[in-house]
């Protein structure tokens, strides 16, 4: 038995996320936690919201709530919608925890300690009417580089170039509008990341088996004109994780907050701290997941996020651990995401576009939705999410493979035998042939789902579906009923079983169907299975089951035409 740490990027507090996101970080990390725990592995699986930052300000001042009320509310949205997926997080924190503003304050602590971190006086916006500094999207103006009047202060949404407040031209507050405005010197904290360069450039080349997307990323901003370059990881606002050096004021920093990204990260530790608190464990408990001096060393921590957040994985988050010369535990595996866009065009969460997380949840299942993001994840490319495509894999692959199955073997056995596993007649060479194929199948799955192939894994549990479905086909139990009940006795008494195999092989995918299997099988036997022809006898003859309520339904082409339709134009 090994232990998995497992994190998944944590979302931004200010809105709920749209499905190109979901299947970018917290489902896949929830696949490869379930699959994990399925296997009999120590699992911690951890996510948070992200609740600093000027996006959190701006919007909980857009929705008029105090900026804490706002993302204690939104954090309660997005519990609530996690759950609704079925991620089986062991805890969902916050980033604005006690734990993280006492970690981020160590972290910073450290690195002064060590000299990796430098004062710099800056030159920023000041807003004379909001008596305030104007960061990144406080500020909006006209961009220097395509003319668009409203850019904001960190990048133009038009023609996407990074900016800096001081760039835009006739330059004016988010807040009030107001253009009295002035530059002011105003000091700051800078991680020295080109400092650790050499360190982490070696640490990144010592992981081989690394994705391509992952080192491709990591290393175009190592060695890029602009790579790695001494950061800012102070700003001037209100809300954030107030600067300190540990438990030390710092001088000449009153009033500032770290920057979100850099403690953002951290509170996948803070976090995991968080789940010992809520769940009267100790220090100690959750040290042994990040401390390689307190049993993290055997650990393999996999993380799990979208491309855009790759550089903060592999770069900024490694250098501030590394040059805390700490023992904690880096990541040894990042599995990153290319982008799902929308029907044509991309997801926009500024534009409304696309399937958000609560009206996905709102018109169907968790389970349709997870089966058609993992199925379709932008692994080596982009996707694209169609409702065309997604009628036709719910259809197909849910209703009339799986769920076709379920409902056919459970009717004809209740029908002809009862509600109960059928007895007698041996197995014939054509349910040995099924057994030899899903022996191949089953083993290529498993071998998937540990290297988070996660399209490759779901091609092949579509296949182990399909066969068990040709089998029954095949076999017609209903045919051979009228003349010999004993060989229809053994084909479905092995339908039965593949039922049940079919529930444990499927959970991490489709989690709420593959209880329901297990529950009208009567059974509680989740056992990975070892040789099939063992786990296709696990319910024997006479066992009780209870016809199902139908899996999975149908998507009519109305529903098509009527959600394509809702979805095409802005949320409101
Ligand atoms: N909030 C960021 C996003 O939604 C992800 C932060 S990941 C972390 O893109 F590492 F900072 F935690
Ligand atoms: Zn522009």
């Amino acid at each position: 038995m090994a232990r998995i740490l497992i994190t998944s990027a944590i979302p931004y507090i200010n809105g709920i996320k749209h499905l190109g996101n979901l299947v970018g970080s917290q489902l896949p990390a929830d696949l490869y936690a379930r699959f994990m725990r399925a296997r009999g592995h120590e699992v911690m699986f951890i996510c948070a919201t992200d609740e600093h930052g000027t996006p959190a300000e701006l919007a909980a001042a857009k929705a008029g709530l105090p900026v804490a009320e706002f993302c204690a509310q939104m954090h309660e949205v997005q519990a609530d919608i996690a759950k609704g997926f079925g991620l089986s997080l062991d805890h969902f924190g916050r980033s604005s925890s006690a734990r993280n503003h006492r970690l981020t304050q160590h972290f910073a602590g450290a690195l002064a300690d060590n000299g990796f971190i430098e004062e710099v006086s800056e030159k920023q916006v000041y807003s004379i009417d909001d008596a305030r500094f104007l960061p990144d999207r406080y500020i909006t103006g006209t961009c220097p580089n395509c003319g668009y009047p409203n850019a904001r202060g960190d990048q133009c949404e038009n023609c996407t170039k990074q900016l800096d407040p001081t760039d835009l031209i006739n330059p004016r507050s988010a807040i009030s509008g107001s253009t009295n405005l002035e530059v002011r010197e105003t000091k700051h904290l800078y991680l020295r990341q080109r400092a650790l360069k050499g360190e982490i450039e070696g640490w990144i080349d010592s992981k081989a088996d690394w994705p391509v997307l992952t080192t491709s990323i990591a290393k175009k901003w190592l060695n890029d004109g602009d790579g790695l370059q001494d950061r800012g990881i102070t700003r001037d606002l209100f809300w954030g994780v107030p600067v300190m050096r540990g438990d030390k004021p710092w001088p000449g920093m009153e009033g500032k907050v770290f920057y979100v990204w850099f403690d953002a990260p951290i509170e996948y530790i803070a976090c995991t701290a968080e789940w010992a608190d809520a769940n009267g464990k100790t220090d100690a408990d959750w040290q042994r997941w990040w401390r390689t001096d307190m049993g993290a060393a055997d650990v393999r921590y996999v993380q799990f996020m979208g491309k855009d957040n790759v550089p903060f994985h592999t770069l900024s988050f490694p250098a501030t651990i590394m040059g805390s010369r700490e023992p904690w535990k880096l990541v040894d595996y990042i599995k990153s995401f290319n982008y799902l866009n929308y029907d044509g065009g991309q997801f926009s969460t500024s534009q409304g576009r696309g399937v958000f997380m609560d009206q996905a949840l709102s018109i169907l299942p968790a389970d349709y939705w997870r089966w058609w993001l993992l199925s379709h994840a932008p692994e080596s490319s982009d996707s694209e999410f169609t409702w065309e495509n997604f009628q036709s894999s719910v259809n197909k692959d849910l209703a009339d493979v799986l769920g076709n199955f379920v409902s056919r073997v459970t009717k004809f056995v209740a029908a002809k035998f009862g509600p109960a596993v059928p007895e007698g007649g041996t197995l014939d060479a054509r349910a040995e042939a099924l057994i030899a194929e899903l022996e191949t199948r089953v083993r290529a799955y498993e071998a998937h789902m540990e290297a988070m192939e996660v399209r490759k894994a779901a091609t092949e549990l579509r296949a182990i579906w399909v066969a068990g479905n040709e089998f029954l086909q095949a076999a017609a139990p209903w045919t051979a009923f009228k003349t010999d009940p004993a060989a229809a006795a053994a084909i479905t008494r092995l339908s039965l079983n593949l039922i049940r195999l079919y529930a444990v092989l499927s959970e991490p995918f489709i989690p709420k169907a593959a209880a329901q299997m297990l529950r009208d099988m009567n059974t509680g036997d989740r056992t990975w299975p070892g040789p099939v022809a063992e786990a296709l006898a696990v319910l024997p003859a006479g066992h009780a089951f209870e016809v199902p309520e139908v899996l999975f339904r149908k998507i009519t082409d109305e529903e098509r035409a009527d959600w394509q339709q809702r979805f095409a134009g802005v949320r409101t």
